[in-house]
């Protein structure tokens, strides 16, 4: 059956992937949306937050409950980094980066973060893939200084109800690909031929305290990154934070 989603809207919330979650636990199916216009304890990557006030970003989560393989799984957030590209290109006009593993960037700028959370529930394993998306220049004096906004990069106020549906349509049309080798192959040469990361970039790649440096050389079929270091060895990065040298240095 294609992927259909039902969305539920919440004024404000504490954070729609913790709403994802207290549903996927009661059962909720597979394409369950929430969407806030606010949110007051939003969940970033690596236990940060994500400052999400009134509709100055779109913030939504996305019940999953993938039919494959768990060790396939990090691939949604690859695949959901492709739909939102896919989704401004078509809504806003905006040609995004993709930064690994999963941030969209404009001139080095954050403009979407995606926190995808596993979960098991009664009725099996389940993903929320949360998504935040920076609409206006009201957030961004709430949000670290390398962060930007559709309208700041557009001049215009763009319209969150048609970035979500473009959003939605691209995910369901995404999605489905990773149910097959065939199709998990095409979203890792889709997210390389989008990222300016994929391949030669001079990055640092910071593992909490410890971290290292060097050049990046592809995904493995899982999408994790492989750091060649100056010593020549190959390193696969599948977690921690990945920053271009070159605005470390600068
Ligand atoms: C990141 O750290 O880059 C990921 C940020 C993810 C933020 C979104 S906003 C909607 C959803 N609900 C949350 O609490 N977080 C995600």
């Amino acid at each position: 059956m294609p992927f259909q989603s039902t969305i539920q809207r919440f004024d404000s919330i504490d954070s729609t992937n913790l709403e994802a979650m207290r549903q996927a636990r009661a059962g909720a199916p597979e394409g369950l949306c929430i969407v806030a216009r606010e949110q007051t304890r939003g969940r970033g990557r690596l236990d940060r937050s994500w400052q999400s006030p009134p509709d100055a970003g779109l913030y939504l989560s996305l019940l999953l409950r993938p039919k494959f393989e768990v060790p396939a799984w990090p691939l949604i957030t690859l695949m959901a980094a492709l739909a939102v590209r896919d989704a401004l290109v078509k809504t806003c006009g905006v040609s995004a980066d993709i930064k690994w593993p999963n941030d969209l960037c404009l001139n080095d700028k954050k403009l979407c973060g995606i926190l995808a959370e596993t979960l098991e529930t009664s009725s099996g394993g389940a993903v929320v893939l949360g998504i935040g998306i920076n609409l206006t220049p009201e957030i961004l004096p709430l949000v670290p200084a390398e962060a930007t906004s559709i309208e700041s990069a557009t001049g215009e106020k763009p319209d969150g109800e048609q970035v979500l549906d473009g959003l939605l349509k691209s995910i369901a049309g995404n999605y489905e690909l990773l149910d097959n080798a065939e199709g998990r192959e095409h979203i890792i040469r889709e997210w390389c031929a989008h990222s300016s990361y994929a391949i030669g970039r001079q990055v640092r790649v910071s593992l909490g305290a410890e971290g290292f440096e060097g050049t990046t050389r592809g995904l493995e079929s899982d999408g994790a990154l492989r750091v060649e270091t100056s010593d020549g060895k190959m390193r696969v990065v599948r977690a921690g934070d990945v920053t271009a040298l070159r605005s470390v240095l600068s």
